[in-house]
């Protein structure tokens, strides 16, 4: 086995050793951007040790875990056009750096160029691969849909917002999971047992992306803080305000969520202060640390090396306490 730090090393040197930029430039010089600028890597990352973790080479795991990063940024291209953000890993994003029409079609390409990489894989795990991916991007796709059609809901409930994020982010760590253990060939039951020990962690993921959009440090967070504030997002922070909160201050934080302009320091800081009042963000982190605690628990009744689960773990907790 090898430490996070070293998969994500061999997981970046194998990704510039793919000369991505050719003509048309203006298609391919957003691609290699986007990809060029980074994020944790913790997909490609969880492809790589879970082939390891069922005995499999990482290295025949590699495509698998481009396929998956290149996927989840082409979804960052277009979630960025839908989300109306200006700023993803603390760089200008792609469809104000070039324009919208351009966005559109290099995610196009990145979608496509992910499934090409299967193409790698003998037709057994071709197949496998390509079923999973196919179900989890539309999947995604169904989850960002939620996603939209929510901002302008006002009776979105809280199983309704889970179901929503499960889709939009947990499947595709659930599925990165799943796809290591494909490749290394592991039992049926691992791979779902993979595949339930991501859904869970995803969850976590997003909500803590959810508190960080809102808490986040705008010096280190890399994206607008204050961002879904300003898109209305019904998030776990809202929803719970929501339900928490005395009847005035429900009434504002309604008004605050109808007002135009969406966007003004002032809405993303009185709604900042009524997430505080309502103590919706102690709720936020209570969720993570049980979405996260759920994750362990699968992870325990797995027959994998002690050592394995601590590494899954410790990407776990890592994740809990991210800023970024
Ligand atoms: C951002 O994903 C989109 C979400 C699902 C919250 P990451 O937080 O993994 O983004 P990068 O790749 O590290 O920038
Ligand atoms: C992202 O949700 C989910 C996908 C990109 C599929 P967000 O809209 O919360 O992600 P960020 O915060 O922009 O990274
Ligand atoms: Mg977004
Ligand atoms: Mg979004
Ligand atoms: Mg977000």
């Amino acid at each position: 086995m090898h430490t996070i730090t070293e998969y994500r090393e061999e997981f970046i040197a194998y990704l510039d050793s793919m000369k991505i930029t050719k003509e048309p430039r203006n298609l391919y010089e957003p691609i290699t951007y986007i990809l060029g600028l980074g994020g944790k890597r913790l997909r490609p990352v969880l492809v790589l040790m879970t082939a390891e973790i069922f005995k499999g080479d990482f290295k025949k795991a590699l495509d698998a875990a481009v396929a998956i990063e290149v996927f989840h940024n082409f979804s960052l291209v277009h979630d960025d056009i839908m989300d109306d953000a200006p700023v993803r890993r603390g760089q200008t994003t792609v469809h104000e750096k070039w324009d919208i029409n351009t966005g559109i079609l290099s995610g196009d390409a990145m979608l496509i160029m992910a499934y090409q990489l299967f193409e790698n894989y003998e037709p057994n795990i071709f197949r496998d691969l390509a079923k999973l991916f196919s179900k989890t991007a539309l999947e995604v796709c169904e989850g960002q849909q939620y996603d939209v059609d929510f901002e302008t809901r006002d009776d979105v409930m809280l199983p309704e917002y889970l179901k929503m994020i499960e889709y939009k982010t947990a499947v595709l760590v659930a599925a990165a999971l799943k796809m290591g253990a494909i490749v290394a060939g592991a039992s049926d039951t691992a791979q779902e047992q993979m595949y339930s020990f991501g859904l869970n962690l995803g969850i976590a993921f997003q909500l803590q992306d959810d508190y960080l959009d809102v808490f986040g440090d705008p010096e280190t967070f890399g994206k607008q803080v204050g961002g879904d504030i300003i898109e209305n997002k019904k998030t776990y922070l809202y929803l719970k305000a929501l339900n928490s909160g005395s009847e005035i201050m429900k009434q504002e934080l309604e008004h605050l969520y109808s007002i135009q302009p969406k966007e003004s320091e002032s809405k993303v800081s009185a709604v900042r202060s009524i997430f505080e009042k309502t103590e919706a963000d102690k709720a936020t982190k209570v969720a993570i640390s049980d979405y996260t605690a759920k994750a362990f628990e699968v992870l325990d009744e797995m027959e994998i090396e002690l050592e394995n689960k601590d590494l899954l773990k410790q990407f776990g907790e890592n994740l809990m306490n991210r800023t970024v």
